[in-house]
């Protein structure tokens, strides 16, 4: 096994035991907070310790899921039906800091063909990005199209040979936001890069590496204090195999 990858194994095993002992601080903290209650001084800093917590247990969450990645169990399904499941946990944010999030679905658009819980989760970290570069005020914008990337692979016998070969959906996810500064454009995908006090810079390394996995593609562009856009490309699935005459 090579260094890198021992010194993962290490680490996601560290990141194991860590979090018996926190649910354990957690479980104390949530009691010691039941039976605070009334006494606001106190209570105080029993809902920090809690807040910590939390933070600690979703880093380390956010670690497994960078450093041990599930294979895709992809299944065909409409880019509505997956981005309808997640705005749930946006909605307070919304209205707590005037932000709106406008979509748009191309009529026809075709099924992606994904793993379901993954694509979630890149949504989740686009949206939880966006909504942290707008701070207050300003708008979301989810749209979704049919796209073919690159020309038609055709094979000998005039068939498409693969049933996600060559066409994709194109799901842009664009805010209005602080953007992103040319020069660390290039870093962002890295893991643990991040511009945020308590940032994991895990979200978009996460992003990527499913994207990746899905046979997808990633792409961003930025204007400095209009935005961010964030393009990609996954799979389609299609229902029937096209012929070529
Ligand atoms: N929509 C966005 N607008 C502006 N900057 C962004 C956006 N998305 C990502 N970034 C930049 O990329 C960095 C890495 O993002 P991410 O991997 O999600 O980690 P984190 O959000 O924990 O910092 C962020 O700290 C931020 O500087
Ligand atoms: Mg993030």
């Amino acid at each position: 096994m090579d260094r890198m990858a021992s010194l993962g194994v290490l680490s996601s095993g560290i990141a194991h035991e860590i979090r018996n002992p926190l649910a354990g601080i957690k479980a104390m903290a949530q009691t010691l907070e039941e039976e605070l209650e009334g006494n606001t001084t106190h209570i105080e800093y029993v809902e920090r310790i809690l807040r910590q917590v939390n933070r600690m247990d979703n880093l380390l969450k956010a670690f497994f899921s960078y450093a041990k990645p599930k294979r895709p169990d992809p299944s065909a399904v409409h880019v509505k039906k997956i981005i309808m499941e997640v705005m749930p946990l946006f909605e307070r944010k919304m209205r707590d800091e005037n932000i709106t999030v406008r979509q748009h679905y191309d009529n026809d658009l075709y099924k992606i063909y994904v793993d379901i819980n993954q694509i979630e989760q890149v949504f989740i970290n686009l949206m939880i990005n966006a909504f942290d570069a707008i701070g207050r005020d300003g708008t979301v914008t989810i749209r979704a199209e049919n796209a073919k990337y690159p020309q038609p692979l055709i094979d000998r016998r005039n068939r498409v040979p693969n049933i996600f070969s060559n066409r994709y959906i194109q799901i842009t996810i664009s805010d209005s936001g602080s953007g992103i500064p040319a020069e660390i454009r290039e870093k962002i995908f890295n893991p643990f890069f991040t511009t945020k006090s308590n940032g994991t810079g895990l979200g978009l390394a996460i992003v990527y590496q499913i994207i990746k996995e899905h046979g997808g593609q990633i792409e961003v562009k930025s204007w400095p204090d209009k935005g961010s856009e964030f393009t990609i490309l996954l799979p389609a699935a299609m229902e029937e195999v096209d012929f070529i005459e």
